[in-house]
């Protein structure tokens, strides 16, 4: 696991769109991106659409497949994410909307969605760079704490924590879904490349947990453990209960020169 500690959050982003630019440079214009709605990458994905439109990166083959989606909510509304990855990511990028796609979680079987989802991302060859944010209670996706380490795309219950969280997008915690569609973590395992975001002290329990506690369901960020090549990128305030902090620092300012990213 790659920790990358940044001072602010525009940073944060300047940082993470470097470190997925530089694997998407290497994979070409064909790369398949996996995408988190929320706060966290926004700013990332407003960094990456700098450097498309720079002509310094080419997406104009891409794919990209969204973690998850909110069951319960009406098609259309501003903050199905549908709507969200549309106004975060594929009009930013200039992605073929053709190209992007995001669990059905307006199926009326909704049992055969999160299999057919899976196949889509196995007919794109699969995801190169997912990018993700992380709750404050641990999840990836919408894996609340206990999801299997092996799951696959599916339907699963909001935590009450993740329901207050996202309370801010809506008028009222009451208009919050209480189900959604969501990648299971196995499916965010097989991902080639893994780059997490994350900012803001709500979010440093779950970095510590994430990056130095045990791999638990109870933490299911902290299956990320596991992968070859994830990358952690977060705040001083999301960092600060990391205990080998400086560690990560010293790592980071002395990276061989083929590691170093163009920030
Ligand atoms: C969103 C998702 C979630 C969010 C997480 C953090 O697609 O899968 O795991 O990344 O809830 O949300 P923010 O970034 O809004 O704090």
């Amino acid at each position: 696991m790659e920790v990358i500690i940044c001072p602010d959050e525009n940073r944060v982003a300047q940082v993470a769109a470097a470190k997925a630019a530089k694997l998407a440079a290497a994979i070409g214009p064909a790369v398949v991106f996996g995408v988190a709605t929320g706060s966290s990458p926004v700013k990332t994905y407003n960094e990456l659409a700098k450097l498309v439109a720079a002509g310094q990166l080419d997406v104009s083959q891409a794919s990209a497949f969204a973690l998850d989606e909110y069951v319960g909510i009406a098609a259309g509304h501003p903050q199905s994410y549908h709507e969200v990855i549309n106004a975060t990511v594929t009009v930013p990028l200039g992605l073929d909307p053709a190209r992007v796609h995001v669990p059905d979680g307006f199926a009326a079987d909704l049992e055969a969605a999160g299999p057919a989802y899976e196949a889509a991302i196995r007919a794109a060859g699969g995801v190169d760079i997912q990018f993700l944010g992380v709750g404050s209670n641990g999840h990836i996706g919408f894996n609340e704490p206990t999801s299997s380490l092996t799951s696959r795309t599916r339907i699963k219950t909001l935590a009450p924590r993740t329901r207050e969280d996202n309370a801010r997008f809506f008028a009222s915690i009451d208009e919050v879904p209480r189900h959604c569609m969501t990648q299971g973590l196995g499916t965010i395992m097989d991902a080639r490349n893994v780059v997490l975001m994350a900012t803001g002290e709500n979010k440093a329990a779950a970095i510590a947990a994430v990056v130095e506690g045990p791999v638990t369901a109870m933490w299911p960020g902290s299956v990320l453990q596991l992968h070859q090549h994830a990358t952690i990128v977060v705040d001083e305030a999301a960092a600060a209960g990391l205990a080998l902090h400086d560690y990560y620092q010293e790592t980071y300012a002395n990276l061989p020169d083929w590691q170093r990213l163009e920030v």
